[in-house]
């Protein structure tokens, strides 16, 4: 029962954080039509040269799957971002955007608009 508690629980605040990230979304552009996961699985493994001169993707510290666990730079065991393997994950508001913001600056050097976090939480929930 506690266990089922805590999955609605984590589910609705990944859904309540999908509303904010929609709302933001159509305010950034009037051509917003949605989230899509499939999009947010090309954001995932998309490589950027950084202005230091490497080559970044989110998928370099999360691994090409994110049912597994990763690695920052330091060595650090990251654990499974897929909801699927990690019910911890999406759940918390406020670590998902400050993990969104340190993030998104290091591997595009700017901040993520709404469209590419809604696209990559839809990415993270799908993955079965
Ligand atoms: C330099 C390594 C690194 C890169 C590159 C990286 N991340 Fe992360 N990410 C982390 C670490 C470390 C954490 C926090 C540890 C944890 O939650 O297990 C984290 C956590 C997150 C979380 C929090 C999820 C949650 O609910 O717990 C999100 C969202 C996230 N990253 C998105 C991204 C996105 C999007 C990209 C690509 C734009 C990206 N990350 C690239 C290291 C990285």
């Amino acid at each position: 029962m506690a266990l089922f508690v805590s999955h609605q629980a984590q589910a609705e605040s990944a859904a309540v954080l999908l509303k904010q990230y929609e709302l933001q979304a159509k305010q950034e552009s009037a051509a917003f039509v949605g989230f899509a996961a499939d999009k947010g699985e090309r954001f995932f493994h998309a490589e950027r040269l950084h202005s230091d001169g490497k080559k970044v993707s989110c998928a370099t510290c999360h691994t090409a799957d994110p049912r597994n666990s990763g690695k920052t730079r330091a060595n650090k065991v990251i654990d499974a971002m897929a909801v699927s393997v990690n019910p911890q994950r999406l759940s918390d508001a406020a670590k998902v955007e400050k993990w969104f913001g340190r993030n998104c600056k290091d591997v595009l050097e700017r901040p993520c608009t709404a469209q590419e976090k809604g696209d990559f939480m839809a990415y993270l929930l799908s993955v079965k």
